[in-house]
């Protein structure tokens, strides 16, 4: 057992040196070096297959000697025997990196002959989002770049895919110009390299834009019945409503019996009790911090011939919003 070191490593120097000499000079006896295909963080198991009349075996990292017989010449604690019999010799690496990427060789002498037999050590990286831009507001009109950053062995792909639509584009970065209100919602970043599953972050992108009033209801009553006149906007971030009469006085709730409802996307105007001074012109108005749209509504007699045609008037406020863009990035992993 205790066997001096210094004759084990001198043994185990000239085999070394015996196998690069050999390696040179017979390199008919070895046949191309099989692909072994490991994921970072798992163990690799190198095996060399012998049998009784090998009397010396060792295996390489490149040149370098890892292990001879028993004998441990490696200082990496991740490299350990794992069988040593006469018909096997084999070593594990545990948690594999991508340094260890390369040739490994087993070396040994049958009959004062060498051999060796060689295995490329292959490690992949699953494809992991290291960088992804965050979530982002921007007014409609501005140009919108998204920036997705993977990383992984082999080069994985990155795909943009806007998850509404379902329109996909290749590429780290996805780029945008002009964005319009169609085009706001969640887009994720997908990354795959065939290792391990595919790995994906969502960012979500709000495009602002100013009201725009899409349905109006006018109504017709008699004195003494209930009406609604109704008011629906189309508006990021939501509209605040104001009613007019007479496109001049602005109402409140309480004034005149009447009663002002505001919900997200539309506003009514309510009438308990309908009395003839409730007859004529009102004025929904819909704003926003982008601008602000206005149109007429009318409450009829019954009788009059409702007449659906409304006066739609856009005045757009603050169009220095339409160019700035406000776009953070997250810090990810
Ligand atoms: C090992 O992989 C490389 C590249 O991935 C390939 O070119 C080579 O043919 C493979 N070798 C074997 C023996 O499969
Ligand atoms: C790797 O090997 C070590 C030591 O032999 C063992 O404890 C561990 O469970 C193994 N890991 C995997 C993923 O096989
Ligand atoms: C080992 O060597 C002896 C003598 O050369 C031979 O008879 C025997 O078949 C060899 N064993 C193997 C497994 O090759
Ligand atoms: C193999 O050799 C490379 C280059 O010297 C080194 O970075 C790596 O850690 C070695 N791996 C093992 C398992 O010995
Ligand atoms: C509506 O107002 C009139 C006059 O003010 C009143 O006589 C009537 O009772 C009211 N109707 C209802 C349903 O409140
Ligand atoms: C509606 O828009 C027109 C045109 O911009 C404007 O003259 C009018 O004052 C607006 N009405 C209200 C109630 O804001
Ligand atoms: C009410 O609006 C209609 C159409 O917008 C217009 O023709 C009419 O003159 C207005 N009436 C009053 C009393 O302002
Ligand atoms: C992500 O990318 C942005 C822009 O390139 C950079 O400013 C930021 O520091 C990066 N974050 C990390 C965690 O690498």
């Amino acid at each position: 057992m205790n066997v001096p070191l210094q004759r084990v490593n001198l043994a185990s120097v000239v085999i070394l040196m015996l196998t690069q000499v050999l390696l040179v000079h017979f390199t008919e006896i070895t046949s191309p070096a099989d692909n072994y295909t490991v994921s970072q963080g798992d163990n690799a198991t190198l095996s060399c297959f012998i049998d009784e009349n090998v009397t010396r075996v060792a295996w390489l990292n490149r040149s370098n000697i890892l292990y001879t017989g028993k004998d441990k010449w490696s200082i990496d604690r991740r490299v350990q025997l794992l069988t040593n019999t006469k018909s096997e010799f084999s070593i594990i690496i545990t948690k594999v990196d991508v340094a260890d990427e390369g040739l490994y060789t087993c070396s040994y002498q049958t009959h004062d002959r060498p051999h060796t037999s060689q295995v490329y050590l292959i490690v992949q990286v699953p494809a992991q989002i290291v960088n992804i831009s965050s979530s982002i507001i921007v007014n409609e009109g501005s140009n919108v770049n998204l920036m997705c950053l993977a990383v992984g062995k082999p080069e994985p792909t990155v795909t943009w895919r806007q998850l509404k639509e379902g329109f996909s584009s290749e590429g780290e970065l996805l780029e945008i110009t002009e964005i319009n209100r169609q085009q706001a919602g969640e887009y994720e970043c997908i990354t795959s390299n065939g290792v391990s599953t595919p790995d994906s972050k969502k960012v979500l992108i709000t495009v602002n834009y100013p009201p725009s009033i899409t349905d109006v209801k006018n109504a017709q009553s008699s004195v003494g019945k209930s009406a609604v006149l109704r008011c629906e906007a189309s508006a990021v971030p939501p509209a605040e409503f104001e009613w007019y009469k007479e496109d001049k006085r602005r109402l409140f709730t309480g004034m005149e019996g009447i009663k002002i409802q505001n919900e997200r996307t539309w506003s009514v105007l309510l009438f308990s009790n309908v009395t003839s001074r409730h007859y004529g012109n009102y004025t929904c108005l819909a704003s926003n911090r982008l601008g602000s749209f206005n149109t007429s509504l009318r409450l009829l007699k019954p009788g009059f011939a409702l007449n659906h045609g409304v006066t739609h008037t856009l005045s757009p406020l603050l169009l220095g919003f339409f160019c700035s863009t406000f776009v953070f990035f997250l810090r990810t992993v």
